[in-house]
């Protein structure tokens, strides 16, 4: 049982880690039905006004091209995923601020540098890069774009989190042109570590919205990575995570996304950008470890492999 158990998370793993970074045609493997969800998924589309931290990156790599997103943290740096920008040269990736589409509006800006510090991808551990900009985002030239702050811990009761961006609809579907967003619910560490296995609780946080359809749920996907968690509080909003990865099969039951929080890194990123401002929402209470399904899951699983054991 305890091998069945060590093992689980890591079949789980090798299975659904590597939502491709949005270069669509590598994005999992072709459904093996008609996918008719409307599904990010399961998400409604927003004006950038309604999230106007967040930017679309493309990073060109020879013919092909990925996308990402990115949360603006000052008028010069940029907060995304270090997978999505891993093994590229700063030239490779530009950014589009202040748009509500991907490929039009706003402005697109270069990259000067990239910053990343001891980004594991095997592991997919510390998951966070900066960019410096080789422009500077001022409310002038950039009338849709402004810089959100770092979130503390968890963000408190009475809150609202989504995550937003550019990336597929629906499985085995395609990316969208508008931005989307969906609600998600915060997991417990200990919830995520049952499907996951290693997670750090201050380095990660794991989220999945409610129900779509069926036992679809709403989540991220591929080429929303890099892209914020956030979450809004007495109006304020605040940055709590960053799109890292999923199941491949995006809303899985049972699977939430795991996002790299950005708080963990604060000081580490200041030495870099300089001082930044840290939001004033008050640090929540560690969430409950309500997943009585997991759980229960578990439990069905143990006992089905006593069984088995026994019979065998
Ligand atoms: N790794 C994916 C990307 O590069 C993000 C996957 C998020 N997936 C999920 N099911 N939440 O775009």
């Amino acid at each position: 049982m305890k091998i069945f158990f060590f093992l689980l998370p890591i079949l789980i793993h090798a299975r659904f880690i590597y939502g491709t970074v949005g270069d669509t045609s590598e994005a999992g493997s072709p459904p093996d039905k008609v996918d008719i969800h409307p599904r990010i998924i399961g998400g409604t589309q927003i004006s950038i006004n309604n999230a106007p931290f967040i930017v679309g990156l493309t990073i060109r790599s020879g013919f092909s091209t990925e996308m990402c997103g990115g949360s603006i943290i000052s008028s010069r740096y940029i907060v995304t995923a270090a997978h999505c920008i891993h093994g590229k040269a700063a030239g490779q990736i530009s950014v589009r601020i202040g748009s509500s589409r991907f490929d039009s509006g706003g402005r697109v800006v270069g990259v000067r540098s990239i910053y990343v510090d001891n980004y594991k991808p095997n592991t997919v551990e510390n998951d966070i890069a900066i960019l410096e900009l080789d422009s500077q985002i001022s409310s002038s030239n950039d009338p849709n774009a402004r810089a959100i702050p770092f979130g503390n811990g968890n963000p408190p009761s009475g809150s609202t989190c989504y995550t937003a961006g550019w990336g597929l609809t629906s499985n085995g579907g395609s990316s969208s042109s508008n931005l989307m967003r969906v609600q998600l619910n915060i997991w417990s560490t200990s919830s995520c570590r049952m499907v996951w296995g290693n997670i750090s609780g201050s380095k990660q946080i794991c989220a999945l919205g409610d129900r779509l359809i069926g036992d679809l749920y709403k989540d991220s996907c591929a080429g929303d990575s890099g892209g914020p968690l956030y979450c809004t509080y007495n109006g304020e909003a605040a940055l709590y995570g960053i799109v890292s990865y999923g199941p491949q099969e995006c809303g899985s039951e049972g699977v939430p996304g795991v996002y790299t929080r950005p708080s963990y890194y604060e000081s580490g990123i200041e030495q870099i950008t300089g001082t930044l401002e840290i939001s004033d929402i008050p640090v929540g209470p560690s969430v409950p470890d309500s997943s009585v399904s997991l759980k229960s899951t578990a439990a069905a699983i143990t006992l089905i492999y006593y069984v088995l054991t026994i019979v065998f």
